[in-house]
């Protein structure tokens, strides 16, 4: 469910992996826009000698649009990566739960809202989980696998055994504010946001010291393009808002790039610009 930059990238590892996905979003045409960035990603991967004609093929046949919620009633696990807001995923989960099979097991890829909370709004809290995906999903190995009060014990292994057969590392978390990840991260990015404000140094500079300084691959400023400074802020805040603790306050320059639509390489802008 959502085929922006997480739900592709899940779909498509998961279609390399063997699964067979189907694809939803809000509109016919942002699925359609997915599966297109998903075969150009198949396409460079064959061109670079990392996947097999084959076996592009058999991934891109694996995946099909679904912009019917219902196609979701036949599913074994449903995945969500729809936007960072914990109104539409209650929405969207109370759907699911009425439209999917008694054993369907229902996931999000949340940042950072509670997964016990998300649960709630079903009436499966033992059969949901969070399968938290690093971006970018192709990439990165790590899924946090996040249990909710209810979780079963059998949920979190089915998670685990789908994170491992699409050949990432699942390791287990409790559900807490931004569980481990993002709770370390956020607040690295949020104090890059402050020194950019403050004038300590510039984007550019900031991201080099965190990358030669640090070993860092990415600075930390590159970093909130790619994940999207609306998804930072939303993290920012449910950490703020969790915690009760002024250490996670936004940065006031991230809310005002958010208010202006500079969200980062999805909108062509953020701290720095993209063609
Ligand atoms: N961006 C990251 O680095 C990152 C990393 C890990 C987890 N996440 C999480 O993954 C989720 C998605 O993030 P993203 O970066 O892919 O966002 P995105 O903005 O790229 O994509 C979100 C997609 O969800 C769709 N959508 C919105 N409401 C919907 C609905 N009711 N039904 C179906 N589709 C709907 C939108 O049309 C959009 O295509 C968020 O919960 C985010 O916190 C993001």
């Amino acid at each position: 469910m959502g085929a922006g930059q997480m739900g592709t990238g899940i779909a498509q590892v998961a279609a390399q992996s063997g699964f067979t996905v189907h694809l939803n979003d809000v509109s016919p045409s942002l699925i359609e826009k997915a599966l297109g960035a998903i075969r150009g990603n198949l396409d460079r991967a064959v061109e670079k000698g990392r996947l097999s004609a084959e076996a592009r093929e058999a991934a891109a046949a694996r995946i099909e649009p679904a912009p019917d919620l219902a196609t979701a009633g036949g599913a074994d696990l449903v995945v969500e990566a729809i936007v960072e807001n914990v109104e539409a995923k209650k929405g969207l989960f109370a759907r699911l739960d009425a439209a999917c099979g008694p054993h369907t097991l229902l996931a999000t890829n949340t940042s950072s809202i509670s997964i016990t909370e998300l649960a709630a709004s079903t009436k499966r809290p033992d059969r949901f989980v969070g399968m938290h995906f690093f971006n970018p999903v192709p990439v990165m190995k790590l899924v946090e696998i996040i249990r909710g009060i209810a979780t079963s014990q059998e949920t979190v292994e089915t998670a685990k055994s789908v994170a491992l057969k699409m050949e990432k590392t699942p390791v287990e978390v409790q559900d807490s504010p931004g569980f481990a990840g993002n709770r370390m991260l956020l607040p690295m990015i949020n104090e890059a946001f402050y020194c950019l404000m403050e004038g300590v140094a510039s984007a550019e500079d900031i991201d080099t010291v965190m990358k030669l300084g640090m070993n860092h691959p990415m600075g930390p400023l590159a970093l909130a393009d790619l994940i999207g400074l609306d998804t930072c802020l939303s993290i920012l805040e449910v950490l703020n808002a969790g915690f009760g603790d002024p250490k996670y306050r936004p940065c006031p320059l991230l809310r005002k790039m958010v208010k202006a639509g500079y969200l980062g390489r999805k909108t062509g802008r953020g701290v720095y610009t993209y063609q």
